[in-house]
């Protein structure tokens, strides 16, 4: 098949990334064959993805809503991935018009993109780091100037943590995210789950550990470890379909709707 696009400089089309695969998924086009390859076995081995995919942004969606409802109009957006459908900055704008939106993804075809498709925004930033360095993004220049960390901020962590197995570093930037920002501030997850489907599950863990990077799906009792420190808001860490839906999205099957679990959360 012919590429619709040419890999940025700089950009190994042969090696599959996750943020291309998720976008296949979605049916976007900032993808290339070997991400094609590897979104074809994953939907082979569950064929609910793309349902699941579609389910997590309309959860992403409504937590921005609700969050830029209770007056937040400024979002930290780590594992951002490549801009599709209802991105943060629009979602957060139909509520707060002056809302404003850092991007942050490891990925450089997703910051490649975000940044032509925001270019001359003046109230978003994209910044490529690694979630990990906590220190090196709440100090990051792109990030101070857009965002005032003494007010508060929504932390979107979503569709990424499972990304990140367990380690220091990864309870250590947590924490270090949490104390940083302002009582008040908010935390948006959603995370892969074994809970309902572990065969197909461990299938699509094991095909992204072997391509990409590697999928460590978490239960509810590691999910609410993550989320130590903070105030969950109603309904509490749900399936992703199950927090707040609003009527008009699509209820996904009984697989898409239990293979991901899905928390907003206050810090106190
Ligand atoms: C499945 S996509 C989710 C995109 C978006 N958050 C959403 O839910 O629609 C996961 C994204 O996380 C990014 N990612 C994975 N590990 C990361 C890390 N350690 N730091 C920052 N981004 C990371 C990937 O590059 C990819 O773009």
């Amino acid at each position: 098949m012919t590429e619709s696009w040419t890999p940025p400089k700089g950009i190994d089309p042969d090696r599959p990334s996750p943020a291309r695969v998720y976008d296949c998924y979605l049916g976007g086009t900032h993808n290339f064959a070997a991400d094609r390859a590897v979104a074809a076995q994953a939907v082979a081995a569950m064929p609910q993805l793309p349902e699941i995919m579609r389910a997590n942004r309309a959860f992403l969606r409504r937590a921005v809503r609700y969050i830029a409802g209770e007056g937040v109009d400024q979002f930290l957006d780590l594992g951002a991935g490549i801009p599709t459908e209802g991105t943060v900055h629009e979602v957060a704008r139909q509520v707060r018009p002056d809302a404003r939106v850092v991007y942050v993804d490891v990925d450089p075809v997703a910051v490649i993109h975000s940044r032509s498709i925001l270019a001359g925004d003046p109230n978003t930033e994209v910044v490529q780091a690694n979630l990990l360095d906590s220190g090196a993004i709440l100090t990051d220049p792109a990030v101070t100037a857009l965002l005032d960390l003494d007010r508060p901020v929504g932390l979107l962590m979503v569709a990424v943590l499972h990304f990140l197995p367990d380690s220091p570093a990864l309870f250590g930037a947590l924490e270090h995210y949490r104390r940083a920002l302002a009582p008040g501030s908010y935390l948006v997850i959603s995370h892969a789950t074994a809970e309902s489907e572990p065969v197909p599950t461990a299938k699509v863990s094991d095909l992204y550990t072997k391509v990409s990077q590697p999928l460590v799906p978490r239960s509810r009792s590691d999910l609410s470890h993550l989320l130590e420190g903070w105030e969950l808001v109603e309904p509490g860490l749900s399936q992703g379909a199950d927090w707040r839906p609003d009527p008009g999205d699509p209820p996904p099957g009984d697989v898409g709707k239990l293979a991901t679990l899905a928390a907003v959360a206050r810090r106190p």
